[in-house]
Formats: structure tokens, C-alpha cells, sequence
């Protein structure tokens, strides 16, 4: 909605998280370490080193995360691998240190992933308020093979473009009601300036909307979401992916919490594992 006085863009937006998850798990150790398949993924480790830094104590835990959301594609993966981090620490460390509080210093996306499902995101993206989730839909999410920096977006983000977050409160409140949002109510600020910074994305959007597609921007980009109504729309999007230089993800919208912890696990030789998914699959 506009810039404000800290270089942050004042947001009011509705989260929605998807299947698409990666899977982190931790066990002890005295140091900390973060083992990452495929891409190395800093704000694990500095989610760690904040948790250590509020609990005033050197401890530790060693990481290993599967990576399976792409990283830099507007899909919050690394702030849901970052959320996941505090609420792990939390468990084997068993100290009291508010992962709310620490949250909003990993980054603006990070305190959503500790909420729930569905999200009114409001302020830098720090205030949260849960909304009833829709009934579960099925998601293709096309991702041209390029990365964008969500800080270049926002920098390309004209006042012009700034909007009023009234049709953003439209749907809020259609959710509050359970009344099926309708397609042309998604709207995203941030796909002027993502296709300004993006030519592939462009290329891309361009080719689903001749398809009879409507693609909708994903954050910052340059993930883009299509509801999917039959087995034969998938079939079309993978062509076109595959044509196009673009990944293509089946996932489905969730309801609960977007950061699962899937079970904690006791074994024998290791009594503090335990195991922690960032979506429910
Ligand atoms: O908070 P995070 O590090 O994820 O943000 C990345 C960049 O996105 C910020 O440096 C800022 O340029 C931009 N941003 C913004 N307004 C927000 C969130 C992010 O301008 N509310």
C-alpha cells in the first residue's frame, strides 16, 4: 500500500499455503550445523544463531534439510525452512524464548509460517490474523527457471501501483463467510514490477492466458499459481512447462498449519531427534 519511513512496503495481503513442502530435521549436537540437499539455505542457521543469541547459552543442533520448494520463486520457501527451524530448536532445547518474537527479524514472510493455513498479512508482513481456509483446491504452480529478488521487485514498484488493500479485505471477508472467492479478486501489486524485472516470466504468463489459463503471481515472483479443474489441465500446463523452460509442481491449498511437525521421533542413541515438515502433504 505504500512505502514506509523504514524502506518496507506496508502490506495487506491474504497468505495461502500449499502441499509443496520441504523437510527439516534436526537432532542434537553441540554445535550448530545445517546439512542442506540440494541448496544451501542461510536463514536456517540464522534462525538458529538468534534462538542461541536470545537463550543466552552456546547450544546447538545439527540440521539436515530436504529442499523440494524452489528457492528466490516467490514461494516463501525459505521463510517456512526459517520457521521451522525456531519451532524445532524449541522442542530440543526446551527453553523458553518466544519464536514470535524472534520470527519478524528472519524475514517478513517468516511469521505467517508459524500461523496458520490461511492469513490476513498486514504491516511489513509481521501481523498476522488467521482466516478459515477454503475447501482444499488443487494448485499447479509454473516456475520459469530464473530467479528474482524480491527486494528488486518492491524496488520497481511504482507509486502508481500501489493499491488502497480494499480488495484484499474483500476477500478476507468473503473467508470469513466461506463464500468462494472469485477469480478475479486475485490480484497482485507486485506483478507489474515482477514482469518489468522478468522477461521469462512475461513469455510465460502470456502463453497460459492464449491457453484459456488464468495465472496468478506468487509473492514477488516468479512462481505462478492456476487453479486446476481436471486431470487434462495438468497434462496441458506440463507440455507447456516443459516447452517453455518452466517447472511445474501439483500441489493442493491446506488447511491447519503451514509448518507441520510431522512427529518426534525417540530413539535409543538419540533421545532428542526430531523431525519437523514445513507444510502438511
Ligand atoms: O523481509 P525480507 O528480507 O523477506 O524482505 C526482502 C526485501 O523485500 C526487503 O529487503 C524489502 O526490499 C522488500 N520488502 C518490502 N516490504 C515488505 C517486505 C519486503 O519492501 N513488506
Amino acid at each position: 500500500m505504500g512505502r514506509r519511513p523504514d524502506g518496507f512496503h506496508e502490506l495487506v495481503s491474504v497468505f495461502q499455503a500449499v502441499s509443496l513442502a520441504d523437510r527439516l530435521t534436526v537432532t542434537s549436537h553441540e554445535r550448530l550445523i545445517l546439512t542442506s540437499v540440494p541448496f544451501p539455505n542461510n536463514l536456517v542457521l540464522r534462525a538458529g544463531l538468534l534462538a542461541q543469541d536470545t537463550v543466552g547459552e552456546d547450544l546447538g543442533g545439527s540440521f539436515v534439510l530436504e529442499k523440494r520448494i524452489p528457492a528466490a520463486a516467490g514461494l516463501g520457501g525459505g521463510s517456512a525452512d526459517a520457521a521451522a527451524a525456531l519451532l524445532l530448536l524449541k522442542r530440543l532445547w526446551r527453553k523458553p524464548f518466544n519464536v514470535h518474537r524472534l520470527a519478524p527479524h528472519l524475514g517478513s514472510d517468516v511469521p505467517f509460517f508459524l500461523g496458520s493455513a490461511t492469513a490476513l498479512v498486514e504491516g511489513r508482513g509481521e501481523l498476522v490474523s488467521a482466516l478459515p481456509s477454503p475447501a482444499s483446491q488443487c494448485v499447479a504452480l509454473l516456475r520459469p527457471r530464473v530467479e528474482l529478488s524480491t527486494a528488486e521487485v518492491f524496488a520497481n514498484l511504482r507509486p502508481e501501483e500501489w493499491d488502497s488493500g480494499n480488495t484484499t479485505k474483500t476477500v478476507a471477508s468473503l473467508l470469513r463467510r466461506s463464500v468462494p472467492i472469485p477469480q478475479h479478486l486475485l490480484r497482485n501489486s507486485l506483478l507489474g514490477p515482477a514482469l518489468r524485472c522478468c522477461a521469462p516470466l512475461g513469455r510465460l504468463r502470456e502463453l497460459l492466458l492464449q491457453h484459456g489459463f488464468q495465472p496468478h503471481l506468487s509473492g514477488s515472483g516468479p512462481t505462478m499459481f492456476v487453479f486446476i479443474q481436471s486431470g487434462e489441465d495438468i497434462r496441458k500446463l506440463a507440455t507447456l512447462a516443459q516447452r517453455h523452460d518452466a517447472d511445474l509442481y501439483q500441489c493442493r491449498t491446506i488447511r491447519g498449519r503451514p509448518v507441520l511437525v510431522r512427529a518426534v521421533v525417540a530413539r535409543p542413541n538419540d533421545p532428542d531427534s526430531t523431525s519437523i515438515e514445513t507444510a502438511r502433504r
